[in-house]
């Protein structure tokens, strides 16, 4: 399930101290490419998928859905953060109703380690708890991916399950803001 239903889309660009969350636009084609061609990106996420088969599909704006966040350092996209809704028939749910919203990310490789995911997703959470006062964000991730559940940890997500998916072992969390549910 895609989307982030029934928040308004696109939310004015978001300004950090080092970045800005926008929407996608043509100029990132060639970053979304090298972000699913790339084999460390992939690594825990199903693996790279071809080059050529990439310029072939990737639509002329790519990403460009409600939930997607393109994160631009110096007016280029160095990644993505993400929410959509949880699918009823996956595990990993803290609602009865399902259908959270859960947080994705992936940046390309030469922005690792320098925070930069870090900034790109409290402000994208500062947003939502705006968007949806009250509202969990879930997050799956394998829990070989060291990065990803450090990078878990340090936003503040909880532990609430593990359960096998895809062939591996998943770590599953929830964030909640501190603001009050309406
Ligand atoms: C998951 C992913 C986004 C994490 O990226 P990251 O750069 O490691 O994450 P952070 O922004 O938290 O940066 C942390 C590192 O920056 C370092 N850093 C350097 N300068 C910093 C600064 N100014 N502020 C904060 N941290 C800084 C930290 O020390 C830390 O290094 P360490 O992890 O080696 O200890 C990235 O590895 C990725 O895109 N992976 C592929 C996609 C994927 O697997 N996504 C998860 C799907 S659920």
């Amino acid at each position: 399930m895609t989307g982030l239903a029934p928040v308004a889309w696109p939310p004015a660009p978001i300004r950090t101290e080092r970045l800005v969350l926008r929407p996608s636009e043509a100029r990132d084609r060639t970053a979304f490419i090298e972000l699913f061609a790339s084999a460390e990106v992939g690594a825990h996420l199903g693996g790279a998928r071809p080059r050529a088969e990439l310029e072939r599909m990737v639509p002329q704006v790519p990403g460009r859905r409600p939930g997607l966040f393109v994160i631009d350092l110096d007016d280029t996209m160095i990644g993505v953060v993400t929410f959509d809704r949880r699918d009823a028939e996956r595990p990993g749910h803290v609602r009865p109703d399902a259908g959270e919203a859960e947080l994705g990310y992936m940046l390309l490789p030469e922005a690792w380690g320098r925070g930069y995911a870090a900034e790109a997703c409290a402000a994208a959470l500062g947003w939502f708890s705006d968007a949806l006062p009250g509202d969990p964000v879930v997050l799956r991730t394998r829990t070989a991916n060291d990065r990803a559940m450090r990078l878990a940890t340090k936003l503040g997500f909880t532990e609430v399950e593990r359960f096998e998916e895809y062939g591996a072992e998943q770590w599953f969390g929830v964030w909640r803001s501190l603001t009050p549910s309406r």
